[in-house]
């Protein structure tokens, strides 16, 4: 897991037609995904049951519950999921954190229940603004990890995706010295595949490439756009 690249589409609640999925699709109809490169789309739940085998694309989840099952109105479980294909579920996004009020003993459920649905947890960690002013990212983070990843988390099945909160949908990016320090100060801890997210497009992709410790990308609004999303993948893989 640890030598793959990952490039992750996280769609949040967008497209809103179907139609749009279906034009996204047959886009990459022919399209083969790089060599050692696993690109997930995460859509919302309905559209999980529209891709079918005739992308390249493996799927995952923007969420699940913290529950297996039971009378929790419009909660969707990790195994749920796993039967519509999913093999990756997103959780911690800040959005999450945000809106819906998700802390670290909530998300450490999730990741034990996903795993135990065979799904990787793709866990989102990030600082806000104010923390990455005074250069006190990294004790951030490493405290939103030290919270969640317990004894009973498998860590040689989970993702780590390092998104700054005010990188995301804002066009600013940390610099490339920047993610490459943190990359290399987050392998140094931790044996996990790390991931960077936050206003990446094609271009973004290309600077991204050859840091050493980075596996890959998570990618808010440019994964829904085809084109984009394609350039992503392959400037990321290096084979553009
Ligand atoms: P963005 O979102 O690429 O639109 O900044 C990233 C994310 O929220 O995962």
């Amino acid at each position: 897991m640890i030598d793959r690249k990952y490039i992750i589409a996280n769609w949040k609640m967008y497209p809103i037609t179907v139609n749009e999925v279906r034009d996204f699709l047959s886009f990459f109809t022919d399209v083969k995904c790089p060599q050692g490169l696993d690109a997930i789309i995460c859509p919302p739940f309905p559209y999980l049951s529209l891709f079918d085998q005739s992308n390249c694309f493996k799927l995952g989840g923007q969420n699940c519950s913290d529950k297996d099952k039971g009378a929790f109105t419009g909660e969707v479980s990790a195994f749920m999921l796993s039967q519509l294909r999913a093999q990756f579920v997103l959780l911690g996004h800040s959005e999450r954190r945000m809106h819906y009020h998700e802390a670290n003993d909530t998300i450490k459920r999730k990741v034990v229940l996903a795993q135990s649905c065979g799904l990787t947890p793709v866990l989102c960690v990030g600082e806000p603004i104010e923390v990455y002013q005074e250069k006190k990212s990294f004790a951030y983070i490493q405290q939103q990890l030290s919270e969640t990843l317990s004894s009973e988390i498998d860590l040689t099945k989970i993702i780590v995706a390092y998104e700054p909160i005010w990188a995301i949908g804002s066009g600013l990016t940390p610099t490339k010295e920047e993610i490459k320090a943190f990359a290399k100060a987050f392998k140094d801890e931790y044996d996990l595949p790390i991931l960077y997210g936050g206003s990446v497009n094609a271009e973004v992709a290309s600077m991204l490439a050859a840091i050493e410790n980075l596996n890959g990308l998570l990618i808010g609004w440019a994964s829904t756009q085809p084109d984009e999303f394609k350039k992503i993948i392959f400037n990321f893989s290096g084979n553009n």
